[in-house]
């Protein structure tokens, strides 16, 4: 009886197996972890044109014909795909290396309002797009970091079709205040990525969004390269690299996102609950003997 209990088992875990893989496979749109990072280099965007990126490199030949290459590279902690700590906005706020592991190898959430942007820069992601997104696919309960997809990402190359310059102000699409404070009332939601400059309007002058989310210790990740359609609302998992500049107000970051078998997951749980069972039947039949 016991042994036909274990062979059962044993069948069971290793069609978890192929069941996740089958479920994965199946369900979701992306099935190898996707880079979410522009490449750094000499036309990185930068706020600024103060906070230009610049490498120099060297190359040497030695007599025994090795040889060595290396870059010395310069760049400001906010360019490029980047993370923004709560220090940037508010003194003594954590910095980058500060931020704990668990809130950088998380849940990844993809709010995707491309088609509702249109291109138009005016555009502000209100609180009522995030409520939409919980009513269609459900609460954010595990930790998580949301990506707004305004469909900006494709600029990114074209410094002044990206940043919308017009008059000497900066014009592409942002969150709004109240979005902002909706956030912060989930605890569950540990940083906000965008793909665009700044996760406030082009024309802020204030960053109250940076402000309100960074205040409650979510991280930003700015121009993150979500011009990858294969990423699903949910269902993933990111991995968040920012450098670990120890006091560091920001960091360039490589962001990876995977998916993961939700399937698999809950299977794990269900095959864990088996052997808690498995073990409890044990004892009390040891205990009846
Ligand atoms: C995303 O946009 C950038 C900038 O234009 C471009 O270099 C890159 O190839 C695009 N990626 C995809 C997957 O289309
Ligand atoms: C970059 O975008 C601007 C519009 O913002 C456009 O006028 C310009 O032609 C673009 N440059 C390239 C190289 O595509």
């Amino acid at each position: 009886m016991k042994s036909a209990f274990a062979v059962v088992f044993a069948l069971f875990v290793q069609f978890q197996n192929v069941f996740c893989e089958y479920g994965s496979y199946r369900s979701y749109t992306f099935t190898r972890p996707i880079d979410l990072s522009f490449g750094i280099d000499d036309n990185t965007v930068h706020w600024d044109s103060s906070q230009k990126v610049s490498t120099s490199r060297s190359e040497i030949y030695l007599p025994d014909s090795t040889y060595k290459s290396f870059n010395k590279v310069c760049f400001p902690e906010h360019s490029g795909t980047h993370l923004d700590a709560p220090s940037y906005v508010t003194k003594n706020g954590r910095r980058v290396a500060d931020i704990p592991i668990d809130s950088l190898i998380v849940s990844g959430i993809h709010v995707d309002v491309t088609n509702e942007v249109h291109g138009e820069p005016k555009f502000v992601l209100d609180e009522h797009h995030l409520r939409r997104w919980t009513e269609t696919y459900g609460k954010i309960e595990s930790k998580s970091v949301l990506l707004i997809n305004f469909g900006w990402a494709n600029r990114y190359w074209n410094r002044s079709a990206y940043m919308g310059y017009n008059e000497n102000s900066r014009n592409f699409p942002g969150i709004s205040i109240p979005a902002a404070r909706w956030i912060v009332e989930n605890p569950n939601i540990v940083g906000v990525g965008v793909d665009t400059p700044s996760v406030d309007v082009g024309h802020s002058n204030t960053f109250d969004v940076h402000r309100i989310l960074t205040g409650a210790n979510v991280y930003l990740l700015e121009n993150v390269a979500l011009n990858n359609t294969y990423l699903p609302a949910r269902g993933f998992q990111l991995v968040v690299m920012p450098m670990k500049l120890t006091h560091g107000t920001g960091a360039p970051t490589r962001i990876i996102a995977s998916p993961y078998c939700i399937g698999g997951a809950g299977l794990a749980k269900v095959s864990k609950f088996a052997i808690f069972v498995m073990f409890v039947a044990s004892l009390l039949k040891a205990h009846v003997r």
